[in-house]
């Protein structure tokens, strides 16, 4: 006979409480006693702070094992210099976010998975990191604004994501979005941006194993300014395709537009890839400045990724591929 013995971490999913739930009853527990002296307004704001300040119960798979299949061929941009300069709209337009973006509550988080698929659902990060595990990889990542870091990221293809979705085979794009609450975030509020900020692949390049959900950074969970608990990491694009705080992944047959392109099409494109050979038009691309050194390189077509991904593209050379 065939005795399924469960370990202790095991529970059948139907005992296991959804995220929001546990998180809001934990919460409860503990800002109970002093959110009893406050008013209601105070002690639901009490509650929410005391839930986004959570310790983190995916901490233990941190630091992730490195798969070397991309190696770097430049040192790793000092984690210092890294999380102080960042680009992050939804709390400003400067590169000084770091401070504001700790007020983004991140626990719990829900993740919406819907459009195109089977069946639509919704899942806690944290509960989507611990079921589908995490890795470390280091990647280099460039900004359309001429400069480029290199970054240990930790987390999982994106195509294990899609695997999970389930996408109908009519579905070809994933189109994503970050969170859109102006009480946290006042660049919500500068309505010149067409909020929120959405971003998109074609399915073949969300499964390419390249495309990266990054959980944590540098060994460790990501802090908000990179973009916690989710982000993407599409190192062979301009750095404005790796969507950050990611809320929705939608399973689509238009192409989505993200939010650079709604607001300049003519300067930001659906697929962005990395070429010295196109220029921006505020920008040369031909080089990069490396963050933290001072230094300029040459910058590579596909920056430096074409054996991963160049065969995404073949046969495309009349598409904008480039900006
Ligand atoms: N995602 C969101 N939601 N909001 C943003 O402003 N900026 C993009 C991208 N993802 C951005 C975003 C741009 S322009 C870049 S270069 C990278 O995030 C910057 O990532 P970093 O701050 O971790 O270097």
């Amino acid at each position: 006979m065939n005795i399924i013995r469960r370990r202790g971490w095991e529970i059948p999913e139907s005992q296991l409480t959804p995220e929001h739930l546990a998180f809001s009853r934990r919460s409860l527990l503990i800002g109970g006693a002093s959110a009893l002296a406050l008013a209601p307004g105070a002690a639901y704001a009490q509650r929410a702070s005391d839930a986004a300040n959570l310790p983190d119960p995916n901490a233990d798979l941190y630091p992730a094992k490195l798969n070397t299949k991309y190696p770097l061929d430049r040192p790793i941009t000092d984690e210092k210099v890294n999380a102080a300069y960042n680009n992050f709209y939804e709390f400003n337009s400067t590169k000084d976010v770091a401070e504001q973006a700790q007020k983004l509550p991140i626990r719990p988080w829900m993740v919406k998975i819907d459009g195109m698929v089977e069946k639509p659902f919704e899942i806690g990060a944290d509960e989507l990191i611990r079921k589908i595990g995490i890795e470390e990889r280091t990647y280099r990542h460039r900004c359309v604004e001429a400069w480029s870091m290199a970054i240990a990221w930790t987390g999982f293809p994106l195509s294990k994501l899609v695997e999970m979705a389930k996408p109908l085979g009519s579905a070809k794009y994933l189109h994503m979005e970050t969170f859109n609450n102006p009480k946290v975030a006042p660049g919500l509020r500068q309505s010149w941006y067409p909020w929120p900020y959405v971003e998109g692949l074609t399915i073949a390049e969300a499964t390419n194993d390249l495309a990266f959900i990054a959980t944590g950074a540098y060994g460790h969970p990501m802090l908000k300014q990179h973009g916690a608990p989710l982000r993407l990491a599409v190192p062979w694009k301009y750095g404005f395709k790796s969507i950050k705080s990611i809320v929705r992944f939608s399973f689509v047959d238009k192409q989505p537009v993200g939010m650079w392109e709604k607001l300049q099409k003519t300067e930001y494109g659906f697929w962005a890839n990395v070429n010295p050979e196109v220029p921006h038009p505020r920008w040369s691309q031909a080089t990069e400045e490396i963050i933290g050194t001072g230094d300029r390189k040459p910058t590579l077509k596909f920056n430096g990724y074409g054996e991963f991904v160049a065969d995404l593209y073949t046969g495309m050379e009349k598409e904008r591929l480039w900006a």
